[in-house]
């Protein structure tokens, strides 16, 4: 039996438009994860699962440890389930979700503030002066892992932090040594240049070239740079952690010395733009159904819905992936429809109204929001239906 095969065996009471979790392409996926990092600890970003259930199966998972969230409402409401260990990986304005942090010695405990400038520590020492009952605040300081050269005409990776050099880094650990309540526990330096960059876009020779060529010498310049800076931030702080990589560069990232844990979180789902590096190859866990409603000309088959973009840069590479049948795709005049969508190619032809098209995402988490649950197909049954954070009231961004 082929996926497609399976997929509609599974979920024929089913109907669309829903999304499913292959629950042996996830394992799968997870595993060949640890295989990479080999031996090193893997953080979950659960923006790429957005789903509790999903995110505690992971978590049970040998390999996984500690979550890496997306806002502090997200890590507040997770730690308030039984979670532990939660990195909250981007900084926080949400005064009244600093009180609450402050004020609950489990979520004071278990989770960790992103800064990387003193304006953070002044901002957080204001919300939560003169409260009473106030539990010391734990925080990571986030360096900038992106790659410039030509002297800084060049850049590569996102724009995360104002802290480069080891230099702006003691600096900013020697600052929040001074202030009580506060504690600098980890160091994060994410290179988003080398683990969210697919190395083999497919039919550009040239720009593959181009990203090969910036993510040696990224990978070259930060083992030393990382290095150096770790070394510095630990004469002010007891680090617990130091956090790197992503799904794109376990391989890579778990060499160096200066990393204690790694991140993962597309790598679970294995969307659409993981398709396109040559040290992994995972396998489409998450998926979801649209129904065929219309058959509007010869050689065209419009499904319901679809337009589910990825964020980022526009461009048809945020677009989800006509999956199977195989060999469909989008009239480049309609693209992905907000409410239809038609879907051209040489299997349109054979589609009835009612039958299935499988899509993926671009991107792992944002799948999510679209749909209240996800139903979890182990070989060709369902075997549970999990809520997403959406499913459970929760949108977080
Ligand atoms: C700080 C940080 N670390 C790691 C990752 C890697 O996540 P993924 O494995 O989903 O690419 C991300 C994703 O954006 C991130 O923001």
């Amino acid at each position: 039996m082929d996926d497609r095969q399976r997929y509609d065996r599974a979920t024929a009471h089913l109907e669309p438009p829903f999304a499913v979790l292959d629950l042996a392409a996830l394992r799968a996926n997870a595993a060949d994860m640890t295989r990479r990092a080999r031996g090193k600890p893997i953080r979950v970003a659960s923006k790429s699962i957005r789903s509790r259930p999903v995110l505690q199966r992971i978590l049970a998972m040998d390999g996984y440890t500690g979550t890496m969230a997306y806002t502090l409402p997200e890590a507040l409401w997770l730690a308030s389930t039984g979670l532990r260990d939660i990195l909250v990986a981007y900084p926080t304005a949400d005064r009244t979700a600093m009180t609450r942090l402050t004020t609950d010695p489990r979520a004071a405990r278990e989770i960790t503030l992103m800064v990387d400038r003193t304006d953070h520590l002044d901002l957080i020492e204001t919300a939560t002066a003169g409260l009473r009952d106030r539990h010391e605040i734990r925080l990571c300081l986030d360096v900038d892992a992106g790659y410039t050269a030509l002297g800084g005409r060049l850049r590569a990776g996102a724009l995360r932090s104002p802290v480069r050099d080891a230099d702006q880094a003691a600096d900013l650990a020697a600052d929040i040594a001074k202030r009580p309540g506060l504690r600098l526990t980890g160091v994060m330096a994410y290179e988003a240049q080398i683990a969210g960059v697919g190395d083999d876009p497919p039919g550009h020779p040239l720009t593959a070239r181009a990203i090969r060529w910036m993510q040696a010498r990224s990978r070259r310049e930060l083992i030393l740079r990382r290095g150096r800076i770790v070394q510095a931030v630990r004469q002010f702080a007891d680090l617990e952690f130091v956090n790197g990589g992503g799904t794109g560069s376990l391989a890579t990232t778990t060499r160096e010395k200066a990393v204690t844990e790694l991140t993962a979180g597309s790598g679970f789902y294995h969307p659409r733009l993981f398709d396109f590096y040559r040290g992994f190859t995972g396998r489409p866990a998450a998926l979801f159904a649209l129904p065929v409603v219309r058959r509007p000309a010869p050689g065209v088959a419009t499904v319901l819905g679809g337009g589910y973009t990825a964020s980022g840069t526009p461009g048809p590479d945020r677009l989800p992936q006509p999956y199977l049948p195989c060999g469909l795709r989008y009239d480049p005049r309609e693209g992905a429809g907000e409410v239809q969508t038609p879907l051209i190619g040489q299997p349109a032809e054979d589609l009835r109204l009612g039958d299935r098209v499988w899509f993926r995402h671009a991107k792992a988490g944002e799948l999510c929001e679209r749909f209240a649950t996800l139903h979890l197909i182990d070989g060709d049954e369902i075997v549970d239906e999990v809520p997403t954070y959406r499913g459970e009231g929760r949108t977080f961004l």
